[in-house]
């Protein structure tokens, strides 16, 4: 088991990684708490029994939420199904919550505990790929208004994270798949090493192979750990996290947010970048290339046939970045590893990047 340590300005925590590490051992310093676990419908029954067994074990009262994670359900409503449950039981200051599931439930989680009572501490336990290298790591938490996605939110760093990979055992490929996205952009925006060492074992990763997932795992946090504990709340180099995001933020809703999942759409939006980056920043043809190859080993033949119409995905970045009140950046490589923050790119050089060959 590896312990990555993120310090952050407002916390310090760690993040265990390894296989078959949840137990009371991993977990004693929250014996005699009162403990909420917020929990996914989809987790196998036999990890949420384990989870339940261990936190009604140490905890000096335990109740738990079920939730339906999605976009949807990722709302005021389902949050107050939370509050009310910590209400109507009683939950004091010193109380924790537990989030055992994907992103959603972990972004949902985070935001409850930052919000009930101004601010309890809460642990999580990320099960799916994505979640464990990005949802988990950095303290952003929210929940989504009928009018865009995470509208609503805090930064609260959790108090630990527990990152399982026996958990991964049941994911689809595709979950994987959207995992490798965000891991492939660690690198790429920081490690040149940690890219080649992707390029040679991409194609065990993708039949997820447990040994090479721990290591891209580990590998992944402890860049994101890296940035964040530089810059916990996005005024600078947090940025780069969201390479490949401009454009991928505006795929999913030219999808409607059913067709292209964030990680097909970050990955898609990272062959754009990449395009983007040759043009504006002169990325080395063979670095575009071998970026591109990666990349696209992670999508569909399907989904790299995909055309978007530019001017739309244009229209659909601006309205984006206009309802959060940002302008119109993005992240571009000058090589592997290297990263930049760039604004008033001309239109007809994204029009000409939008192309996923
Ligand atoms: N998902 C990007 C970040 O945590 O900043």
């Amino acid at each position: 088991m590896k312990e990555i340590k993120i310090n952050t300005k407002s916390r310090n925590y760690p993040v265990l990684v390894g296989t078959d590490i949840l137990n009371e051992k991993n977990l004693n310093e929250f014996s005699n708490k009162e403990i909420l676990l917020v929990v996914d419908s989809k987790i196998e029954d036999s990890i949420k029994k384990e989870v339940q067994i261990i936190l009604s074990n140490i905890s000096s009262k335990y109740s738990e939420v079920i939730i339906e994670a999605n976009e949807e359900n990722k709302s005021n409503a389902t949050l107050s199904v939370i509050y009310d449950e910590l209400i109507e039981q009683g939950f004091s200051r010193d109380c924790i919550l537990f989030a055992l599931g994907g992103g959603i439930v972990c972004d949902m989680t985070g935001f409850a505990a930052a919000t009930y009572l101004r601010g309890v501490d809460f642990v999580l336990i990320p099960s799916t790929l994505l979640s464990q290298v990005d949802a988990s790591v950095g303290g952003k938490t929210a929940i989504n208004h009928p009018k865009g996605k995470n509208m609503i939110g805090a930064f609260h760093q959790p108090s630990k994270v527990l990152t399982d990979t026996k958990l991964l055992k049941s994911l689809e490929k595709v979950q994987i798949r959207e995992g490798l996205a965000e891991i492939i952009k660690h690198a790429l925006i920081k490690d040149k090493t940690f890219f080649k060492w992707l390029e040679e074992n991409i194609e065990d990763l993708l039949e997820g192979n447990d040994v090479k997932l721990l290591q891209a795992i580990s590998k992944s946090i402890e860049i994101k750990a890296e940035v964040v504990s530089q810059d916990e709340t996005e005024q600078g180099i947090r940025k780069w996290l969201n390479f490949g995001h401009t454009f991928g933020h505006a795929i999913e809703v030219y999808g409607n947010y059913k067709k292209f999942s964030h990680g097909e759409a970050v990955a898609m939006g990272m062959v754009m970048a990449t395009n983007l980056s040759q043009k504006i920043l002169n990325l080395e043809k063979v670095e575009k290339d071998k970026i591109k190859h990666l990349v696209q080993s992670i999508l569909t033949e399907e989904l790299l046939k995909t055309e978007f119409h530019p001017k739309n995905l244009i229209k659909l970045m601006s309205a984006d970045k206009k309802k959060k009140g940002d302008n119109l950046n993005f992240i571009l490589l000058s090589s592997i590893g290297e990263a930049q923050i760039l604004s008033d790119i001309e239109e007809s050089d994204i029009i000409e990047s939008i192309k996923l060959t």
